[in-house]
């Protein structure tokens, strides 16, 4: 299967290196990050592109840009992994939008898209006859989607209940375990390289918020926006108030839920006990469902990384190979 890579940042790159490393049958055919790109139908010689971005800062001409390897290279499926700002979805939308126009599968990490124009891209991917997916937005390497889309088809799904963002899963830790100020594990969680470019989206909750607009628009279609979602940070927490929870055998987690019996779509800091199982350490991400047939069912795993989002790009390209496009 032919694929394009716009982005080439730590998810773009990761996609990448899977794709060079791994035996997937996947070839790419146009390549392009923020400043040069590269078209080549009969496929790009990934490892070299990569080198000399190291090298050079560019993966191909300058002049280039993502929106002419969208529109002219040849591909089965995009990658869409730009940097794009999640509450305006720009410049990933136009991207989807015209891909999916060209009748191309996309598979985006960017969840800006996903949660303001969900019912538009997927009512665009389903008239041009390709899939729009987007696996990589919430909870990085846990297949979500795909255990929502198709483990638990025939459930309902009652309730979701999820730690989301490992930024403030990683500051609530440290804090609690280590005695970090609020600010001291902040810096250290924007060292690693977890944090958002602007990290008041991760200790505000607006990036759990967002991730669960997504969640709901998948499971219910309900059409629902960020503003709908009742939201509080992590950033006024105090260390003190962590030290009271430990006292009691208890900690705190940034949870978001969405319950539609109860009409609630909600983030906030909860009091949860510390074997309970959305208290997960460090950057983990964990994701409890209660469906009426198979129960609950907790997940649990790599909110992001390079590759432990590569996991789920490919994981959706896969998926899009098996029921579209014929195995090599
Ligand atoms: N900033 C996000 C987090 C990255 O900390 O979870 C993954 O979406």
């Amino acid at each position: 299967m032919k694929v394009a890579l716009i982005g080439l940042g730590s998810v773009g790159r990761g996609a990448a290196e899977m794709i060079a490393k791994k035996d997937l049958g996947l070839t790419i055919t146009g390549i392009a990050d923020s400043k040069s790109g590269l078209i080549n139908n009969a496929g790009i010689d990934i490892v070299s592109v990569l080198a000399t971005k190291k090298k050079t800062g560019s993966c191909g001409t300058p002049g280039v840009t993502a929106a002419d390897v969208v529109a002219k290279a040849e591909y089965d499926a995009l990658i869409e992994v730009t940097p794009t700002n999640a509450l305006s979805g720009e410049p990933a939308t136009g991207y989807i939008r015209a891909a999916l126009n060209r009748k191309k599968h996309v598979v985006t990490s960017n969840k800006g898209p996903v949660a303001l124009y969900y019912k538009e891209l997927k009512e665009l991917a389903r008239k041009n006859g390709v899939e729009f997916r987007y696996e990589a937005t919430v909870a990085g390497a846990i297949p979500i989607m795909h255990v929502l889309e198709h483990g638990l088809a025939g459930n309902e799904i009652l309730a979701i209940y999820g730690v989301l963002n490992g930024t403030c899963n990683f500051i609530l830790t440290r804090m609690a375990h280590e005695g970090l100020t609020y600010e001291q594990a902040l810096l250290e969680a924007r060292e690693l390289g977890y944090a958002e470019a602007d990290p008041t989206y991760d200790v505000q909750g607006i990036d759990a918020a967002i991730k669960l607009v997504i969640l709901a628009n998948t499971i219910w279609g309900n059409g629902v926006k960020l503003d709908a979602v009742d939201r509080t940070g992590i950033d006024l927490l105090t260390a003190d108030a962590l030290q009271l929870a430990d006292e009691q055998g208890c900690t705190i987690r940034l949870i978001a839920e969405a319950i539609p019996r109860k009409n609630l779509l909600r983030v906030s800091p909860r009091i949860l006990e510390k074997n309970h199982p959305l208290v997960t350490q460090g950057t983990l991400n964990a994701l409890t469902l209660e469906t009426d047939m198979a129960k609950e069912i907790t997940l649990i795993g790599r909110g992001a990384g390079s590759v432990e989002t590569a996991s789920a790009i490919i994981g959706d390209l896969l998926f899009i190979r098996d029921c579209h496009v014929q195995r090599p």
